[in-house]
C-alpha cells in the first residue's frame, strides 16, 4: 500500500490529526479543524468559538494559531512521506457547519527524510513553573539551534531579564483590570478537575503550575466581579506578580516578525522556532501581554533597538524544566477535529 493509499484510512487520519493537534494556540483554544476528501484534498477550517473577541480583537493570535497548526500538520505528514502542495488560501466567508475555511491543499507523496523537527512535536510544551537555571553549555546549544532565526534574540543578563519580567507583570495586570478581558480569560481557565473541560481545552490548574493553595486562591480572586472590587488596592498587583519567582532562573527570548508578514505565516515560523527551542532542551512560557500592550511593546522596541521593518511578536520566558515537573496540556479528541 502506498503512503497515500494508507492515508485514506480513518485510522491514519485520526492519528495524524491527533499528532498535529499538539500545535500551540493562544489559551489552548485549538481553533484548527481538518477535512479530508477522496481526491487527496485536505482543507483547514477555523472554529469561530475559539476566537478571543476581547483579548484578540484583530484576530492576529487566532491566525497565528492556525498557521502553527498548518505547519505542525506539514511536519507530521512528512513522517508518513506525505506533503501538502498547491496550497490555496480561501477567500473570507466560505463556511462549513459554521466553520470558516482557511485553505485547501493537495496531499502528495514525498521522497526523502521526515522533517528534522518531527520528533519534537510531541515534546514541545509550555511550562509556567519555576525553571532550573540553564548552564553556559545549554545556552550555547540554544544559541546554536536558533541563531539562524533572525526573529529570536536571547536575553540572559540578569538585570535585563528582571526588567522584562517586571514589565510583563505590569502589562498583564493592566489587561486584567479590563473586566471583559478578565471574563474571557477566566472562561478558558479550569481551576478544578471537576470542570467539564479540564481535559479538553483551555488552561487547567496543572498546566498553569498552580499548587493546591494557589488554585483555590486564584479561582477566587480572579473571578471578574471579585477582581474588579480589589484591583484598585495596592497589594493586589503584588500578590499576582510572577517576576520575583522567575528572575533568577529564567532567560528571555524576544521574538520579532517582519512588520508586513501575514499573521498566518508568522504562526508557521513561530511553530518551527518553538520546536527548535525544544530541540535545544529548553521549554518556554510566552508572555504575549508584553507585545500586546503598546506601552511595554514600545519600551522593549526602543530598549532592544528593534528596527522599523520588524515588530515585536511576543516575548518568551525560557529555561530548563526540572525533572518530572512538565505537565501536558489537554487536547480536543481527534474525532472532533475532523469535519
Ligand atoms: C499566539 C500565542 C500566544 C500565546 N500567549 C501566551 C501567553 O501570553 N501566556 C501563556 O502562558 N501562554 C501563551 N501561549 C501558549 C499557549 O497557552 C499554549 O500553547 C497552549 O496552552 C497549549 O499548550 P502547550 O503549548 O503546552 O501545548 C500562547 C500561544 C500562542 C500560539
Amino acid at each position: 500500500m502506498t503512503p497515500l493509499e494508507f492515508f485514506k484510512s480513518e485510522k491514519a487520519q485520526l492519528e495524524t490529526v491527533a499528532r498535529a493537534s499538539r500545535a500551540p494556540s493562544v489559551h489552548n483554544t485549538q481553533a484548527a479543524r481538518w477535512k479530508f476528501s477522496n481526491q487527496n484534498k485536505i482543507s483547514l477550517y477555523a472554529d469561530p468559538s475559539a476566537r478571543l473577541n476581547v483579548a484578540d480583537k484583530s484576530g492576529v493570535d487566532h491566525l497565528v494559531g492556525l498557521g502553527a497548526a498548518f505547519e505542525t500538520m506539514q511536519i507530521v505528514l512528512s513522517e508518513r512521506s506525505l506533503v501538502m502542495l498547491k496550497v490555496r488560501m480561501s477567500p473570507p466567508g466560505e463556511l462549513l457547519n459554521g466553520h470558516e475555511k482557511i485553505l485547501e491543499a493537495e496531499i502528495s507523496e514525498k521522497i526523502g527524510m521526515p522533517d528534522l523537527l518531527a520528533p519534537f512535536v510531541s515534546q514541545r510544551n509550555s511550562f509556567r513553573g519555576v525553571f532550573e537555571k540553564a548552564s553556559q553549555k545549554q545556552l550555547q546549544t540554544l544559541n546554536k539551534e536558533i541563531s539562524f532565526f533572525e526573529r529570536a534574540q536571547i536575553v540572559s543578563e540578569l538585570s535585563e531579564v528582571e526588567n522584562i519580567l517586571n514589565l510583563a507583570d505590569e502589562a498583564s495586570f493592566e489587561f486584567m483590570k479590563d473586566e471583559n478581558y478578565l471574563k474571557e480569560l477566566y472562561s478558558w481557565m479550569r481551576f478544578s478537575r471537576l470542570h467539564p473541560r479540564w481535559n479538553v481545552d483551555g488552561l487547567n490548574a496543572d498546566v498553569m503550575a498552580l499548587n493546591f493553595f494557589e488554585r483555590s486562591f486564584a479561582a477566587g480572586i480572579l473571578q471578574p466581579q471579585i477582581f474588579k472590587s480589589i484591583s484598585g488596592l495596592s497589594f493586589t498587583q503584588n500578590i499576582l506578580d510572577e517576576a520575583p519567582k522567575h528572575t533568577a532562573t529564567s532567560i528571555c527570548l524576544l521574538i520579532t516578525k517582519p512588520t508586513e508578514e501575514k499573521a498566518f505565516d508568522t504562526g508557521r515560523q513561530f511553530a518551527r522556532l518553538w520546536l527548535h527551542i525544544t530541540k535545544a532542551g529548553f521549554a518556554v512560557c510566552p508572555m504575549s501581554a508584553l507585545a500586546d500592550s503598546p506601552r511595554t511593546r514600545d519600551i522593549l522596541t526602543e530598549r532592544f533597538r528593534i528596527p522599523k521593518e520588524k515588530s515585536l511578536m511576543t516575548v518568551l520566558r525560557a529555561g530548563i524544566v526540572p525533572e518530572g515537573q512538565q505537565k501536558i496540556s489537554p487536547r480536543i479528541s481527534a474525532k472532533k477535529l475532523i469535519l
